[in-house]
């Protein structure tokens, strides 16, 4: 049998995707290939998650927008990036110093150049040439900063949509007013890295979103229709593959405009768009939900838009769950206990760690928080691991973090308002039994040890939030779900995308107005470690597996081989799967080259093993084909996948 030719499902499924407006993952970065006539799970023998820009680690930072929202001015910018250094925040690794909403006087009519506000920003107008970001941008970056700037994929901006205050909306006529980025990319992306210097930029959504003809806004004449390709509430109304394009624009003139390479590209598409499947493709950092707001119910809203996606973030690719909300409402310096859970609940999926607070005026116990060094060294783990679930219920999670050492990252997190006692155990990080296990606790610094099974005591809305040492049970590799920062789901088999039930809905967005919060990411069905894609325990033929990597059946999985040489699973269909006729064939490939296959296997017939070499090869891709049938999902399970030495 040969695998290099798309089977008719597949041609049937592209084109059915291509109706829909769909691209399969990853195949949209690169308009010369062809996205409906080649195989999508023929083997490439590359990685095709985004490597571009400067992401290694998530980055750190502050941004204007949740201090001050449009009401920025130099003195703001300035007076934080100042706090930042002179704090010790900076040495510590927050280096990025963001400008969000606000900045635009309007753009110019004749050759289309971007005005920035003069009465806002009085270091513009001392450029040679006059009106200019430069001298800001020279300023951080003299401090040893970096800069960010803000733009919009549409002609509008987000403000221009929502804002009600109206401070800093951009002036002038209706088309002076247009400063997003449609029809400029090339031109606004070269004056923002190249003429002005930024190293990092914020694109947004709404000008694509808000400004269809129906909208008060563009029929009271304030605006121009720009019809929708995004529907925040419905990825079916929404143009994929248009807003993916678009993008791959921007990625294009950030090449052409920073030959160094010097850019982080922060998507903000609010989880919209199904760009919880494709973000890590096209961005460095890629908001997973819509904006967070300073209450409980929001921060675990936006935490679950993010937690959940492991395998969607990778070094140089990173889940957003909005900017940090520390510093205001049920972040403030008077609940301490939920700040720190925000931060470390950030910290440990690997989020941005964009504070978001008038630093100038920031309290001591805050300025402590931001700057702990063990929960920033927690984030900026060099191996980029994002952490795992280890025990999930609706009140209490635990999350469990590879790190380069070895060493395990875990957060026991209490969601709820009843302090709960937990019963710890070894084996939820993998460690043996009968060795000791060190806890390291990353507020206070303090260890303590045991074996087999301890006691934790977590307050409400508490997170313990730790460093454990151990003896590893799988001494000679690493579980593929133990180092989600080398998986990439390249084609994770969801050939539409769905509604994700489990992310928690809060009224901390409109509160009790109208039908309440409904699911509107999209992303069920996604590929999962430790888990099936629609969250039951990995089992095969009645077989529960320790662990392994759960996806969706005509799914493609690309795997960094940091030096090892076996590569071992045991694979079948899931039991989860309600289809028990068809069958899937298991393949893997190492650098593109074929080295085993399973017997087709249906639902129930017991898993078949893999022990291969891989050894010196660097991409390992493990293919799951469906022969045959019918478009219905059909989970299938890489069980105890490893790489091993
Ligand atoms: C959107 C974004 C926010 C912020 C505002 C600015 O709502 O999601 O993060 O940038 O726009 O108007």
């Amino acid at each position: 049998m040969r695998h290099d030719r798309p089977s008719r499902w597949w041609r049937s499924a592209l084109l059915a995707a291509a109706a829909l407006g769909l691209q399969a993952p990853g195949a949209a970065q690169n308009a010369a290939r062809p996205a409906a006539s080649a195989d999508p799970l023929a083997p490439t023998a590359r990685w095709s998650a985004y490597t571009r820009g400067r992401a290694a680690l998530p980055p750190m930072g502050w941004n204007s927008w949740n201090a001050f929202n449009t009401d920025i001015d130099e003195a703001k910018i300035i007076g934080s990036a100042e706090r930042m250094v002179a704090s010790g925040l900076a040495a510590k690794g927050y280096r990025y110093l963001n400008l969000d909403d606000g900045w635009w006087l309007k753009r110019r009519l004749g050759d289309g150049r971007i005005l920035v506000r003069p009465d806002r920003f009085p270091s513009a107008a001392t450029a040679p040439g006059g009106n200019s970001f430069r001298p800001l941008t020279d300023r951080l970056h003299a401090m040893g900063l970096k800069a960010g700037i803000y733009s919009d994929l549409g002609r509008n901006i987000c403000s221009q949509a929502y804002a009600t205050d109206r401070v800093n909306l951009p002036q002038g006529s209706v088309q002076e007013r247009e400063v997003g980025l449609y029809g400029h990319i090339d031109r606004d992306i070269d004056l923002f890295f190249r003429d002005w210097g930024f190293d990092y930029i914020k694109i947004d959504g709404c000008g694509i979103r808000a400004f269809g003809a129906d909208a008060e806004r563009v029929r009271s004449g304030e605006f121009r229709a720009l019809a929708p390709t995004v529907d925040l509430k419905e990825v079916m109304r929404t143009d994929i593959a248009a807003v993916r394009t678009m993008f791959d624009q921007v990625n294009q003139a950030l090449t052409r405009s920073n030959p160094d390479g010097d850019w982080i590209l922060s998507l903000c598409l609010w989880g919209s768009a199904n760009v919880r499947a494709w973000g890590k493709d096209l961005g460095n950092v890629s908001r997973t939900s819509d904006d967070l707001t300073p209450s409980w119910g929001r921060m675990l809203a936006n935490f679950d838009s993010a937690a959940k996606r492991a395998l969607y973030a990778h070094p140089g690719s990173w889940n957003d769950p909005d900017m940090l909300y520390i510093g205001a409402g049920d972040f403030d310096a008077a609940h301490l206990e939920q700040a720190r859970s925000h931060f470390a609940l950030w910290a440990i999926i690997n989020a941005p760690l964009l504070m978001g607070t008038d630093l100038r005026s920031a309290p001591p116990a805050l300025m402590e928080l931001f700057g702990n060094e063990r929960i920033i060294a927690l984030n900026q783990d060099p191996a980029g691991h994002q952490a795992v679930i280890a025990f999930d219920s609706d009140d209490l999670q635990i999350f469990v973090k590879t790190l380069a050492s070895g060493e395990k990252g875990v957060a026991v997190f209490n969601r709820g308002a009843e302090a709960i006692d937990v019963n710890f155990a070894a084996g939820l990080l993998r460690f043996a039994d009968d060795a000791p296990v060190t806890l390291t606790d990353l507020w206070s610094g303090r260890a303590t040890s045991f074996t087999r099974e301890t006691k934790l005591h977590v307050e409400p809305r508490q997170t313990l939030i730790l460093r454990a040492k151990g003896t590893r049970t799988l001494a000679d590799g690493l579980y593929l779900s133990e180092q989600p920062g080398n998986v990439n789901p390249a084609v994770d088999g969801v050939t539409v995308p769905q509604h994700d039930p489990t992310i928690y809905r809060s009224l901390g967005w409109a509160g009790t107005r109208g039908a309440g919060d409904r699911p509107i990411y999209a992303g069920w069905g996604g590929a999962q470690a430790d888990s099936t894609p629609y969250g039951q325990l990995l089992q095969i033929a009645g077989r529960p597996l320790g662990g392994g990597i759960g996806i969706l059946a005509n799914s493609r999985l690309e795997v960094r081989n940091q030096g090892y040489r076996r590569f071992t699973a045991t694979v079948g269909v899931d039991d989860s799967a309600r289809d028990k006729a068809r069958a899937v064939t298991f393949q893997v490939y190492a650098d593109g080259r074929l080295i085993g296959s399973s017997p087709a296997l249906r639902h129930g017939q017991t898993g078949h093993a893999f022990d291969l070499s891989v050894a010196g090869a660097r991409i390992v891709e493990l293919v799951a084909r469906t022969t045959s049938g019918s478009t219905d999902t059909l989970p299938v399970t890489w069980g105890d996948a490893a790489l091993r030495r």
